[in-house]
């Protein structure tokens, strides 16, 4: 529904910026200003944006998708936390706004605030140094109490900026306290009917508290409590799904699969009774940044016209992970070795994979049980596996260029970024028919897809697909095919923002 009104904005849109270059030979100043007027005025809030900090997936989606939607006359604007990782060169870059003391129970926190513009978005950081200068973005024992008081910080931060949004776009539990704090603010003219949207990206992590630390920690009252808790204890995110407009996921088929007990982690109640809210938009990827016809970091460019450079990047990868350059089919892992990725499918079948004749290497680091299967797999497949155990962004681009297919056989995967990435590169992806990677990846058993996929969380699923992709290499002209497919598929934000705007402008317009 969002995207059928949207088009007809859209269209609308086109028309009234027709009219205004018309005009705009007698009228120059007023018809400048009013082009220039954004459809929409959003700011994002996340707890982690690439360049500035990153952990994961969603730090690539908040660096990129605000790009994509202010080249599409949006007024997209993004505030994360100023932690001490963020470097030296970016901040000289900031300039200092204001700051203001956050509330937070018995509590009065600094909150300093900086400016900075890149790439077209203005990004606002909120600087602590008590919560944001360690060592890692999540994991410490207060992260409760340091996201909440983000959450706070943000509203205060946008009561003395000089912006007025009319949606506030929270991502994940760190952001999800923002419309529970916001109730305290409807008195603020421009914060009285600002909207909210809730993105999950991953409904495992929930932000999930004891309840004694409602009072003390969060300063919210006895009465928050039935808000606030699910199953038992404090749960950041439910409260954020119940208070937000609208909510939405990063696909549409994990949209779709929260709703069942065996995705939600316990939501699937909640969300089944706010199903009216819920919706699914695919991430993309940033094509600018992601090319292998200009990569730097690549050994070789090429492109879906002109190929042949991806045998260079592959020799690259083989010589890089000691492996034999004998023609084998190279399948390559890059991921958190994590049980939802997948892993403990590939571990058992791992034996019979090398047998049949196609080469593995894997990256990543996660729990140590999978890193230490993996690193005997290497030392017992000398020339025919490699495992590195470690976390690179630089190898895992020479990888992406490099390798002919890419595993990704996630238990879940709300939309999943590598897939696409690899793609891009000319890789062929394996993946599980589950959330975004159903809806990226198309088996290329119909003669038109350019993927192999499996539905059972099985091993021997796995194994089968990854034979059926072996013996299609074979057969070059119909592997270049498939690859070519891959690399045309439109996997980038010029797409996926649209399908934003329209939400926001369903938001604006008619929540
Ligand atoms: C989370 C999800 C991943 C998604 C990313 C960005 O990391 O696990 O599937 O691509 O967020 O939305």
């Amino acid at each position: 529904m969002p995207r059928k009104k949207a088009t007809a904005a859209d269209a609308a849109a086109t028309v009234t910026a027709k009219a205004t270059k018309t005009s705009s030979e007698t009228k120059p100043k007023a018809t400048r200003s009013r082009k220039k007027d954004p459809e929409v005025r959003v700011l994002f809030a996340s707890s982690e944006v690439a360049p500035f900090a990153a952990s994961g997936g969603l730090a690539d989606v908040a660096g990129s998708l605000p790009v994509y939607l202010n080249r599409s006359n949006c007024d997209v604007r993004v505030i994360l936390p100023l932690y001490g990782s963020v470097s030296k060169a970016w901040r000289d870059k900031m300039r200092f706004v204001t700051y203001c003391y956050v509330s937070l129970s018995w509590r009065s926190a600094y909150c300093g605030i900086f400016e900075l513009k890149d790439r077209g978005v203005t990004y606002y950081f909120i600087d602590n140094e008590q919560y944001f200068m360690r060592d890692s973005l999540y994991g410490e024992y207060d992260d409760g109490e340091r996201f909440a008081f983000f959450s706070k910080a943000v509203i205060e931060a946008l009561c003395r900026i000089d912006f007025e949004p009319d949606i506030i776009h929270c991502n994940d539990w760190q952001t999800a306290m923002i419309p529970v704090y916001l109730r305290d603010y409807r008195w603020v003219g421009k914060l009285a009917a600002v909207k909210t949207l809730f993105t999950i990206h991953n409904i495992q992590f929930q932000g999930q508290y004891d309840p004694y630390i409602l009072g003390d920690i969060f300063g919210l009252p006895e009465s928050d409590l039935p808000l606030m808790t699910w199953d038992g204890c404090l749960n950041l995110m439910k409260a954020a799904i119940e208070l937000s407009d609208k909510v939405n996921t990063v696909s549409p088929t994990y949209a779709g699969e929260i709703l069942d007990p065996w995705y939600s982690f316990g939501l699937d109640p909640l969300l089944k009774g706010l199903q009216f809210k819920l919706c699914g938009i695919l991430n993309g990827i940033d094509f600018d940044t992601w090319n292998p016809e200009t990569d730097p970091a690549i050994a070789a460019n090429y492109s879906a016209d002109d190929q042949e450079g991806k045998l260079a990047c592959k020799k690259d990868v083989l010589s890089e992970f000691g492996l034999d350059d004998d023609g084998r089919p190279l399948a390559v892992m890059i991921a958190r070795l994590t049980e939802q990725k997948g892993v403990d499918l590939l571990a058992p079948i791992m034996d019979e994979v090398i047998k049949n004749g196609i080469q593995v290497a894997i990256l990543g680091t996660g729990d140590s049980k999978y890193e230490q299967i993996f690193s005997e797999m290497s030392a017992r497949y000398p020339g025919s596996c490699s495992a590195r155990i470690a976390y690179n962004t630089a190898l895992s681009k020479r990888m992406y260029a490099g390798a002919d297919i890419f595993l990704m056989p996630s238990k879940t995967e709300p939309c999943g970024l590598a897939q696409m990435q690899a793609m891009r590169y000319g890789t062929v992806p394996i993946v599980r028919k589950t959330g975004g990677l159903s809806d990226s990846v198309r088996d290329c058993g119909d003669g038109q897809g350019w993927g192999f996929t499996f539905q059972n969380y099985e091993p021997w699923d796995l194994y089968g697909a990854m034979i059926r992709a072996k013996d299609l290499y074979y057969d070059w002209d119909a592997w270049k095919e498939v690859r070519t497919r891959a690399m045309r598929c439109d996997t980038s934000w010029s797409r996926s923002a649209e399908s934003y705007k329209y939400l926001y402008l369903d938001i604006k317009n008619t929540v």
